[in-house]
């Protein structure tokens, strides 16, 4: 099993659009695939089911905000919050969710409160115990997964740093401008800086607490250039230098980008199905998405 954490500290950079194309192709390539939205905006979970369906059947029982709260947490088993989404018949290739919910807004409050400890090994106890919530629930998944994939929110927060505990690899997609190319040498410092707080704190945990933690080692799979606008079969002018200047952070860079187009893709949540698995869309869309899947399939 793969765990693979979608980041950007921006919104909007198609984030959402990725995980649910990356997620769709590679179940119908065959792989047994878990969404995880963490995300309060929600629009993983809302690109897959109506919002009157999941306020009537997942609001309450069925989200990752259940797991993230201590109270209820001790109560479930994580994998009671998976949602079947039944939409492939080609087993074992399947495509499953974690939906998210708006008041995990407020979640990242509540678990900074739970940081703080009478002395610096009980602070460094909790730290380990807070970051980790996320992965001691992907550690209970009973099926067997080819790929978790994690739809993180634009920020750095504690639920996200939760995500990259968790993960093998991060996934940057990143639309070619100058904020973005700013923002991954900062996103690519902070997730160092996280690895090696945890990493120290694990050597140093005197093992009073009844919970185990081990090392982490989440990798930096690459950057995918988004919303790429074409002109003549090659990026624009305008974006190639800031593709250059991303090139420069010395991060892998995937070969094939996800072209800009505003209307298949703000027509797939409409369907429900996204763009790559559906048959209405242009051929050499869908191909170009394959293109980067089978290059993810390599690189995991
Ligand atoms: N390649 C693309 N071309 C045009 N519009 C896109 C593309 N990818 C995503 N969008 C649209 O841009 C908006 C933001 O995308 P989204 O995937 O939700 O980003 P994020 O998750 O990073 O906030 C959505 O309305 C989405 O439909
Ligand atoms: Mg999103």
């Amino acid at each position: 099993m793969q765990v693979i954490s979608v980041i950007n500290y921006k919104g909007g950079v198609g984030k959402t659009t990725l995980t649910s194309n990356l997620s769709a192709e590679l179940a119908n390539r065959g792989y047994k695939v878990l969404m995880i939205d963490l995300d309060p905006q929600t629009s993983l979970t809302f690109s897959f089911i109506k919002p009157d369906e999941w306020s009537e059947h997942f609001a309450t029982d069925m989200t990752i905000k259940n797991w993230f709260k201590t109270a209820k947490r001790d109560k479930i088993d994580f994998n009671d919050l998976i949602i079947d989404l039944h939409m492939f018949d080609n087993e074992p290739g399947q495509l499953n969710l974690i939906s998210s919910h708006l008041d995990l807004i407020n979640i990242d409050l509540e678990l900074a409160t739970q940081l703080s400890g009478a002395n610096m090994s009980q602070a460094k106890a909790n730290f380990l115990k807070v970051h980790s919530i996320l992965l001691k629930g992907i550690e209970q998944l009973s099926e067997d997964y080819n790929f978790v994939i994690i739809d993180c929110p634009p920020n750095f927060n504690i639920v996200t740093k939760n995500a990259i505990v968790a993960s093998d690899y991060i996934l940057i997609p990143a639309k070619p401008d100058y904020l973005s190319t700013l923002g991954i040498d900062y996103l690519q410092r902070s997730v160092n800086q996280l690895i090696n707080d945890y990493n120290d704190y694990c050597k140093i945990d005197d093992n009073d607490e009844e919970e185990d933690y081990i090392e982490i080692d989440p990798r930096i799979l690459g950057v995918v250039f988004t919303m790429v606008q074409f002109y003549g079969g090659v990026p624009i002018q305008a974006l190639r230098q800031y593709m250059t200047q991303t090139k420069k952070l010395g991060l892998p860079i995937f070969k094939d980008h996800i072209r800009e187009n505003k209307t298949i893709f703000s027509d797939a949540p409409e369907y429900g199905i996204p763009v790559v698995i559906s048959d209405h869309h242009r051929a050499d869309i869908v191909a170009e998405i394959r293109a980067f899947v089978t290059d993810f399939e390599s690189k995991v």
